[in-house]
């Protein structure tokens, strides 16, 4: 069922069910973080591995205090300038966390989003929610509920509408490791402002080969379509006649465009759902033109790049 009962969703947590979760970014499989039983029932549903952890969203800065020891005088600042928002902060978890949760890992990864119901929803509740991105394990995310629906309506009794995503893509995932911060996923908040508020640079350990986790899997938010990545202005010869360009910006010679002014925020809010709806039509192989350098720019690269992986 598609509501936008908050009540609704509510009482699906508290009896233990799996909700589908309007974010900033994108919509998350949600049930309760502290249920082992729950987070069994995610990672199944998702057919995730298991050595991938799960992001805990709380609806208020407080709750760090019940899931988190040891915060850094970095993580506070953060805090500070990008809660509620697209930031997650991998932090050491206090003893209330399940080790399912993180998968073993003495770390949590934390986030207070900032879509309004999400945040009504959690402050109602008595737990954190667990909510990795509803999508099965290695497809594009979720950026509306239908999209849910359309992948996980069988397996899941309620999905929250909170209508299109703003964001559009996941959120920056930091780190700290003695005295360097660390970027674990590029996101809805660019590095950039990260590196000014906190007047250090950051480590890049996404690029990391030995990094197991999925989300830094090389191949991730995959279509089943063929996807070749291109740069301005580059040439390409496409294989077949059944395929298609999509450009950066509007262009009278491509299907679509990745971004409808031009922007970073609009490429990245159109991203997935352009993804997704390819994989419904009959073309086999798709160039998508990469976004500039700048702004959100480098994690919708990073999305590409990764989506375009064959395997
Ligand atoms: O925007 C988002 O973050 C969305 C919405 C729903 O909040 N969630 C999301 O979750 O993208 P997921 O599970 O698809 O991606 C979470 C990423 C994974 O790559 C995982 O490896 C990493 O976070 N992660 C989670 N806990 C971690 C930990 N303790 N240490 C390192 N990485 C962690
Ligand atoms: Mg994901």
């Amino acid at each position: 069922m598609i509501s936008q009962n908050i009540e609704l969703a509510k009482k699906n947590l508290d009896s233990g069910e799996l909700i589908g979760l309007p974010t900033e970014t994108v919509y998350g499989l949600a049930g309760n973080a502290l249920d082992p039983n729950v987070i069994l029932n995610i990672y199944e549903i998702k057919k995730r591995p298991f050595f991938n952890p799960l992001i805990a969203h709380i609806g208020e800065k407080g709750q760090i205090n019940n899931l988190c020891i040891n915060i850094p005088d970095a993580a506070h600042i953060l805090i500070n300038e990008f809660w509620p928002g697209p930031l997650t902060l991998i932090l050491e978890k206090s003893e209330i966390i399940p080790h399912l949760l993180t998968s073993g890992s003495n770390k949590i990864a934390v986030r207070l989003p900032s879509h309004p119901m999400a945040i009504r929803l959690l402050q109602s509740l008595k737990y954190p929610l667990a909510a990795p991105s509803a999508n099965p394990f290695q497809y594009v995310s979720p950026t509306c509920a239908q999209h849910v629906i359309d992948q996980l309506g069988k397996s899941i009794p309620f999905v929250l509408d909170g209508g299109p995503c703003s964001i559009g893509i996941e959120s920056t995932i930091i780190g700290f490791n003695n005295n360097e911060v660390e970027v674990y996923r590029l996101g809805g908040i660019p590095v950039k402002a990260i590196e000014e508020i906190l007047k250090t640079k950051t480590k890049p350990i996404f690029m990391d080969k030995k990094l197991t986790y999925p989300g830094q899997g090389k191949k991730h938010y995959s279509p089943q379509k063929k996807i070749f990545c291109i740069s301005h202005g580059e040439s390409f010869k496409a294989e077949k006649s059944k395929s298609i360009f999509i450009s950066w910006k509007p262009d009278s010679k491509s299907f679509d465009s990745i971004s409808l002014d031009g922007s970073t925020r609009s490429g990245a809010s159109r991203l997935f759902s352009i993804l997704r709806r390819l994989d419904t039509t009959e073309f086999e192989e798709i160039y998508i033109e990469r976004a500039p350098n700048r702004g959100l720019g480098p994690a919708i690269n990073d999305r590409l790049t990764r989506a375009s992986h064959p395997s």
